[in-house]
């Protein structure tokens, strides 16, 4: 039995950073309202010229090194994002070539804020079919550049970010099981206006920002995500208490909170990353779980929860021993 294990991880965050003082500036907020609603406190903002797969290449090259291989020995690239450099061609092909690396096959998820779980189940799928001995796995986006800077309901949410995972066969798990979902009657609660075949050249300011009903989002995100984690601790026998760590999707520190309780967690045993980041959507799991692998919370052999929930609905867990 072939079985997919996580060799190395890294992470690549802009250099600019936004606080919330920043905000209060430019919109009709607090750094109260936002430290107490959201639990942010700062965001990183890439610049104009900075690209998605910018971001993900420095995240790539960190997970490279962590993982002790080279560019040269990736045979897969998923890139789970929804704020790719380019309609076309894929953002996976874009990183895939400033890594010097050719031949590969490299593709990229859009799953809103579940990307990263959804590019990880799908390399899993790979490794254990045995058509792969080598894949980076990345979660990224510049979400910011989405965000109408007029609007306080959103703008203070989000930030820009990309992690990244190196992973390999193993004769042990590693992954344990991994659980997608996704249900579109949703769509309203969270969406982006503007597409390819939707209103591309009518696109403007005012029209095209996220459109978020916050306070539906926040009851499905909590419940869903409660769920997701029952879901896959009872798929494979496994108590709450036996967890080491839960990673959740890092869209707001009251969601996260909620979802522990739900779950009867305690909060020392969940990686919180959101008052650093903002909400990175797609990145938002492999940066925490970049953070906490380096600061030495995340050890070697840990029973890890991973999951996640984003526009759609979509959502999903990676259940694995690190
Ligand atoms: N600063 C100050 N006041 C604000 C701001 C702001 N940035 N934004 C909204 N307000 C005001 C509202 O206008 C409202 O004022 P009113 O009572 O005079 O009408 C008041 O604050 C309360 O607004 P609510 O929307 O009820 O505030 P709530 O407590 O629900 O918090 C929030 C809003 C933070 C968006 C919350 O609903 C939430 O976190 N929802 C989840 C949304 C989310 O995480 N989306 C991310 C994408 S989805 C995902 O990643 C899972």
């Amino acid at each position: 039995m072939i079985y997919s294990k996580i060799a190395g991880t890294g992470r690549y965050l802009p250099e600019r950073i936004m606080t919330n003082a920043d905000l209060e500036k430019i919109v009709d907020t607090s750094d109260e309202w936002i430290r107490t609603r959201t639990g942010v406190e700062r965001r990183h903002v890439a610049t104009e010229d900075q690209l998605t797969s910018d971001l993900c290449v420095e995240a790539a090259k960190n997970a490279i090194e962590d993982a002790g291989i080279t560019a040269e020995d990736i045979d897969l690239i998923v890139v789970g994002t929804t704020s790719p450099d380019l309609i076309f061609p894929n953002i996976a092909t874009i990183i895939q070539e400033k890594l010097g690396i050719h031949g590969c096959p490299a593709f990229s998820i859009e799953a809103a804020c579940t990307g990263f779980i959804y590019a990880l189940t799908t390399t899993d799928k790979f490794i254990r079919a045995g058509e792969t001995k080598c894949a980076l796995v990345i979660g990224a986006e510049i979400i910011t550049k989405l965000i109408d800077w007029t609007d306080r309901a959103t703008c203070v949410l989000f930030g820009d970010g990309a992690g990244a995972v190196i992973v390999k066969p193993a004769d042990e798990p590693g992954i344990i099981s991994t659980h997608l979902g996704a249900d579109g009657k949703y769509k309203e609660l969270l969406y982006y206006p503007v597409g390819v075949s939707k209103d591309l050249y009518k696109a403007g300011v005012g029209d095209s920002r996220i459109i978020m009903s916050g306070n539906e989002v926040f009851k499905v995100a909590v419940r869903t995500l409660g769920n997701v984690a029952t879901i896959a601790l009872e798929a494979n026998g496994i108590d709450k208490d036996d967890l080491d760590w839960l990673i959740p999707h890092q869209a707001n520190l009251r969601i996260i909170q909620a979802t522990a309780k739900r779950l009867g967690l305690p909060m020392e045993k969940v990686i919180v990353t959101v008052q650093d980041h903002g909400n990175t959507s797609a990145a938002s799991v492999p940066l925490a779980l970049d953070v906490a692998v380096r600061d030495g919370r995340i050890k070697r052999g840990q029973l890890i929860l991973m999951e996640a929930f984003g526009g759609g609905f979509t959502w999903g867990s990676v259940l694995m021993r690190f």
